[in-house]
Formats: C-alpha cells, sequence, structure tokens
C-alpha cells in the first residue's frame, strides 16, 4: 500500500466512526508561546482539552505535520544513526473532547490496525502505564490480548505530556514486535528497551489532567482521548521495509541524493547510510518549517531551524557536493506539494533561503572542522578523549557551531563533549552581556499586584492616581491607576508626553510595562525636582498627557503597516507574511517573507493600492473576539506573536485587511493623507524590508520624484 493510500484510509475509517477530518496546522504555533514547532496532534486542539474552547464536534482526526528538534520533545541528536527516528514526520491522530474514553479509544485502534489494514495481531504488544488497571483489563478482556503481550511500564514511556505545562494523562502504546531474533535477544527485553525490537507505532492517550508550571496536576473538567500514530513508521511496516527510509516518503529521495553524488545507497556502509538519512529528513523538516512561516536565526525556533541546516550541510559535504541541499529540497517540494501545497506557493522562499544559510555556513565551517581537529589532537596529548566546554563554546561562538553539530564530530572520532562546561559559557556570556545591557536599560521591578487600566486607544490625557513610586536616583518611575500612554509593542514605539503633578510639569523619558496578565502596570519614568521631590508620592493625582503629534503620526505609519501588507499580497500573492514590523513617528518598517527583489513595477503597483485605499477614506473597525473566531473570519496573525486566544483584538479595514493587534490606529484611512515606499531591500535571515513614511513627508517624496521627470 503507498503512503498516500495509507494516509487517507486513515482518515476515512474515523469519519465513518463521526469524527470530524480537521486540515494540518501550520508548524509554527502562533499562539502557543510554550511550543517551539507542533511536535503532536493534539497541539491543535490544546483549549479543547483544556476545556477552554468550544467547537461544533466532539470527534476529530487529522495527519499533523510535527517537528521534533528541541524542547520536551527533540529527536535531533538520533536522527541518521536510527532507522525510525526524524525531525519532521506526520502525526495521524483520533481525538475525543469530552466523548469517549479508554475502552472506544482501544477498540477504535485495535480495529483499524487488523480488520482495516490487516496487520498480523501475533506481531503487535501493548504497553499500559504501571497503575492503569482499567486499560490493562480493556486490552486483556475486551481485545483478548494475552497476558504475556500486555507491558506495565513507567512514566517515561506511559505518561504523555506536550511541554512543560499543558493538558495530559497516562498512556497506552502499541508496538510492533520484530521478534525475539532481533535486537539485544535478552529475556527481558520489553517495549521501553531501545535495542529496535519494538517499535511504537501508536500512541493512545487518556488525558485527565493540566500540568501546572509548578509541576502539580491539576484535574481537566473533562477527559478526552488523543492518539498519535507515526505515518512513517506505519508506512514502513506496511511496506515490510526495515528502515523508515526505504519507504516510498523516501525512497525518492535518497534516489536523488544518488543521482547529484553517483554513490549508491544500496552499496554504501552503514556511517555513509547515515548521510543519506539525515539529508532525506532534515529537508523535509527544514522546507516544511521555511514554508509555514519559520526562518533561520540564533533564538529560540529560528535557531533549530539553523542547527537543522547546519547539521545537514556538514553531513552533506561528506558526499561532496556543496549545493546539495537546496537541490535535494526542490525534489522534496516537486513532489510534496500534492499533500503539502504551501511548499509549491513557498518555494522560491525556501530555496532561497536554504541557499542562502548554506552559503553562510560554508564560509566558517572549514576553518571550524579545522580548528576541531586540532582540538582532537591537542587533547588527545593529555590522554583525554574530551572536547572542553569551552573548545566547543569556541567553536559555537567563532564559528557558528552549535554544539550539536561539535557532538557529532566528536562522536565520529570517539570524543565526547563536555556539555555541562558549555553549558557554562554560554551563561559566563549571557551574564556579561547582561552586565552590559542592565547599564543601558535602567528598567525596574515592580510588584506583580500592581495593575493598570490602558485608556490610551481612546484618551490621549487623563488625571489618575499615582499608585506606585519607584524613585531611583534622580529619576522615578511613577505608576498610575490608568494610563493613556502606549507603551512598546508589537513594532509600535512607545508615546511621548508628560506627567504634571501638583502644577508641575515633568517629560516622560521612558515608560515601562510590567506583568503578563490584560492588565500590566504601565510605569513612566521622570528626572526628579529636589525642592518638588516629596510631591511625587502614592495617592496623588497625576495628569497624563500624550504628545499628541508623536502619537498620531505613529499612528498612521501603524495602520499603514496594515494597508502594506493586503497590498503586498495582492501584488505578490499568499506567500507574503509578516516577518516583523516597527513603527515610529518618523517612519515605519515591514519584513516579510518573499522571495526576490520587487521590480520597480511592483513596488509602484503596492503604492498605489494603498494610497487608493486611503482615497477611499475607509472606515475601521476594531473589536475583540475569540482566537477561534477570528481565525474563522480568516484574520491574519503574525507568526509568533502572543495572544490570549479568549480575547483578541481585530483591526478591520473592511473590505481589505483584517489583522491581529494590540496597536493604535486611525479611525478612517484618508487621515493618512499618503503613503510612499522609500526602500526595498534583502536581509540576510532571506527574508525582505520595506521602510516607509506617510503623511507630508511622503507628499514631498512623491513631488520631488514627479520634478525629476523630464516634461
Ligand atoms: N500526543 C501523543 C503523542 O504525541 C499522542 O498523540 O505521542
Amino acid at each position: 500500500m503507498n503512503s498516500f493510500d495509507i494516509r487517507q484510509k486513515f482518515l476515512n475509517f474515523f469519519k465513518k466512526q463521526n469524527h470530524t477530518i480537521v486540515p494540518s496546522s501550520p508548524l509554527i504555533p502562533a499562539e502557543d508561546p510554550t511550543l517551539l514547532f507542533v511536535n503532536a496532534g493534539m497541539n491543535q486542539f490544546k483549549d479543547m482539552f483544556l476545556g477552554v474552547e468550544k467547537r461544533s464536534y466532539t470527534r476529530a482526526t487529522s495527519s499533523q505535520k510535527c517537528v521534533r528538534a528541541g524542547g520536551k520533545h527533540n529527536d535531533l541528536d538520533e536522527v541518521g544513526f536510527t532507522n525510525r527516528h526524524l525531525t519532521f514526520f506526520e502525526m495521524l491522530g483520533n481525538f475525543s473532547f469530552g466523548d469517549y474514553f479508554k475502552k472506544e479509544a482501544i477498540e477504535f485502534a485495535w480495529q483499524f490496525l487488523i480488520k482495516e489494514i490487516k496487520l498480523d495481531s501475533q506481531n503487535l504488544v501493548v504497553s499500559v502505564y504501571k497503575t492503569d488497571d482499567e486499560s490493562y483489563e480493556i486490552w486483556h478482556k475486551t481485545i483478548g490480548l494475552e497476558k504475556e503481550r500486555i507491558f506495565k511500564l513507567g512514566e517515561e514511556d506511559n505518561f504523555w505530556q506536550m511541554g512543560e505545562t499543558g493538558p495530559c494523562g497516562p498512556c497506552s502504546e502499541i508496538h510492533f514486535d520484530k521478534g525475539s531474533g532481533v535486537g539485544c535477544k535478552t529475556k527481558h527485553c520489553d517495549p521501553s528497551c531501545p535495542c529496535g525490537r519494538f517499535i511504537e507505532i501508536w500512541n493512545l492517550v487518556f488525558m485527565q489532567y493540566d500540568r501546572q508550571s509548578d509541576g502539580t496536576l491539576k484535574p481537566l473538567k473533562q477527559t478526552g482521548v488523543d492518539t498519535g500514530m507515526g505515518f512513517e513508521r506505519l508506512s514502513m511496516i506496511l511496506q515490510k521495509k526495515d528502515s523508515i527510509f526505504e519507504s516510498d516518503l523516501f525512497e525518492f529521495l535518497l534516489n536523488k541524493i544518488e543521482k547529484l553524488t553517483g554513490k549508491s545507497y544500496a552499496k554504501s556502509n552503514a556511517d555513509a547510510k547515515v548521510v543519506f538519512h539525515v539529508l532525506a529528513d532534515h529537508v523535509r523538516s527544514s522546507s516544511s518549517s521555511i514554508a509555514d512561516g519559520g526562518s533561520p536565526s540564533n533564538e529560540r525556533r529560528g535557531y533549530v531551524l539553523r542547527k537543522i541546516i547546519r547539521r545537514a550541510v556538514l553531513f552533506a559535504q561528506k558526499l561532496e557536493d556543496g549545493d546539495l541541499f537546496p537541490k535535494l529540497a526542490e525534489t522534496f517540494i516537486d513532489v510534496m506539494s500534492s499533500v503539502f501545497p504551501n511548499l509549491k506557493t513557498n518555494k522560491d522562499l525556501i530555496l532561497n533561503v536554504l541557499r542562502a544559510e548554506v552559503e553562510q555556513f560554508s564560509v566558517t565551517l572549514e576553518q571550524g572542522q579545522h580548528k576541531f581537529f586540532k582540538y582532537v589532537k591537542e587533547n588527545k596529548k593529555t590522554k583525554q578523549k574530551i572536547i572542553s566546554g569551552e573548545q566547543a563554546f569556541m567553536l559555537y561562538d567563532t564559528y557558528g557551531f552549535p554544539p550539536e553539530l561539535t557532538q557529532v564530530m566528536a562522536r565520529e572520532n570517539g570524543f565526547e563533549v563536555d556539555m555541562r562546561g558549555f553549558e557554562k559559557e554560554m551563561a559566563k556570556q549571557k551574564a556579561q552581556s547582561g552586565k552590559k545591557e542592565k547599564g543601558g536599560k535602567e528598567l525596574v521591578s515592580l510588584p506583580d499586584s500592581l495593575e493598570t487600566e490602558f485608556v490610551g486607544y481612546d484618551l490621549l490625557e487623563c488625571t489618575s492616581e499615582i499608585i506606585h513610586v519607584e524613585k531611583d536616583g534622580k529619576f522615578a518611575w511613577v505608576v498610575t491607576k490608568q494610563s493613556p500612554f502606549y507603551v512598546e509593542s508589537g513594532g509600535q514605539a512607545g508615546d511621548h508626553g508628560w506627567i504634571t503633578i501638583e502644577e508641575h510639569a515633568y517629560p516622560v523619558k521612558k515608560l515601562f510595562k510590567s506583568g503578563m496578565g490584560d492588565r500590566p502596570a504601565i510605569a513612566a519614568q521622570i528626572v526628579l525636582e529636589k525642592d518638588k521631590e516629596s510631591q511625587v508620592r502614592v495617592g496623588a493625582q497625576a495628569h497624563c498627557v500624550v504628545d499628541n503629534f508623536k502619537r498620531e503620526n505613529s499612528t498612521k505609519n501603524h495602520t499603514a503597516t496594515h494597508l502594506l501588507q493586503a497590498a503586498l499580497v495582492q501584488v505578490l500573492g499568499p506567500q507574503v507574511k509578516q516577518a516583523g514590523s516597527q513603527v515610529n513617528d518618523q517612519s515605519f518598517r515591514f519584513d516579510f517573507t518573499f522571495s526576490k527583489s520587487l521590480t520597480k513595477e511592483q513596488v509602484e503597483q503596492v503604492e498605489q493600492i494603498v494610497n487608493q485605499k486611503i482615497q477611499e477614506n475607509l472606515e475601521l473597525e476594531i473589536f475583540c473576539t475569540t482566537l477561534h473566531e477570528a481565525q474563522n473570519q480568516g484574520v491574519t496573525a503574525a507568526f509568533g506573536e502572543k495572544y490570549n486566544p479568549e480575547c483578541v483584538r481585530v483591526v478591520k479595514i473592511p473590505g481589505f485587511s483584517s489583522e491581529l493587534c494590540g496597536g493604535t490606529h486611525v479611525s478612517r484611512t484618508g487621515e493618512i493623507g499618503c503613503f510612499k515606499i522609500t526602500s526595498e531591500v534583502a536581509l540576510a535571515s532571506g527574508t525582505r524590508r520595506i521602510v516607509g513614511v506617510t503623511g507630508p513627508e511622503s507628499v514631498k517624496l512623491f513631488q520631488q520624484s514627479f520634478a525629476t521627470v523630464k516634461l
């Protein structure tokens, strides 16, 4: 059976059992800061399990794209060296939200495996959580599985949770048993043994708890079922292969590597096969992540993506073709676009980002390797088979070698890396840069209980009571009950303004927001004056006034970026995604995913569309709703932005643009006056940047450009 049919069979089977087929969500979990990448089918249903979101169904099924590299579930180090680990895979799942529980979940799974795809029950064993007698009995009595084929295992194997916090519960796993002649061949071998005899294919999680940040388990309002089956593993088994990499999902990639390098996979020794595996896996995860809005960087998920690409480059080099990886990506995109259409939409972007990354790393790769072998030689003299923390840090800091890469090279040379030492060096560097930052930032630490009501969407001034004062030398941070001051966030610069206390006006030097909730405290920094110091006290009235001239300009620029985004999508296509923005009273900057430089005509077209919308003087609609509802309405959310899914703010320019946004906006587009792009450039990360202005400044620029036209 080919993998396409397997995927379809699974979804159809559960559809027949009244499950709604839900499409895979993107790999970048926009609304969940606790996750680096989507790592399980249940991620998109997290709030349903927590009981804070209701949808029209209580049973769902999906084939979800997942990446497990970094974070709680991390398989990166294993990939290539085993025949079953991947960084990117699809997870086939069925889900119940307060609907069925253990019995039906186990029955469905068994029915699918035995009746539907006709696996031999003699090849299957299961495990249950050590105290979960109920599941044990269902497997034994209802399904009829012999006791010898049911294993009770501990927390590590049979208790599943998504991340450090969130929904979790005991689980029961189904394993394919390759027989006692495979693996470690010991009597006590069971599914927890990594020897390779047992291959976990399906995990049935019985969701019962919400793990709190202090580690305690809070019972969920309703129980649920979250199952996940490794699609690639199932394909391998059904296609009677010994390795995931021999299934049809990888075969075409291995063939392409053979073609590009002239080397045969079948004739390769185990070490050389590792290279084939790494490339075939990493091309899937990196291309898919970029298609879903990821871009390599030095932080969080961007850094994981960079690590994957650099790991691929390191291995690719063994097959001697500098451009191998992007060429392989082209094949992956061409073949898999029928399953994941956004690969095709973003083809140029993916290839450009990969090429840029490969090129960038190739520059230091050779030097770094040279340095590494120098360390190996030196350390051999001292009979140490360890790359020290300092050395690993040097490779990281100077040559861009993530420690995982140094580990790969160390492993090949019979060395180990002192990872603890590396972490120490890393912490040292952070502490040093932290010191510098603190000196420059002068931030303040405020009590958690403080809250301020932000009134600045509607008012530009207000009189309010001072609820906290933090004096710091000649400065004071003043927190008021209400505040009209917008503090820098979502790319929009903070306000300027004044605070008048006892008839004395203090210019606001800086603004600071403290606290994670819906009403963070807003603190404004002022310069104290000796004879008036006692007047700046808790309980006093403060008249807060926003510098309207500056705010107005920032506001116009902010609305302009929304118009710009919609215009870019119109002119360049749906692959345009916002990758960051910065707006102040002088200009705006808008970063977006697109692979090519814009032509002069395209820039003009974008300007024209935006100016047309300004002319139409459209009235903005700004309202709050749930994230779910906003998504249903097709509202655009910036990647990686954190939103409270229960209460998101939608900024809508009717008939043209709809975005989630916490910034300030004009009431009607006409207020912007005019819009002009001043530059359009490529960024090192593979994304592009547009810089522009609005209002009189933009009119001036247009006039200048007209003046240079010869009549
Ligand atoms: N969430 C579980 C897993 O990822 C089952 O889907 O294994």
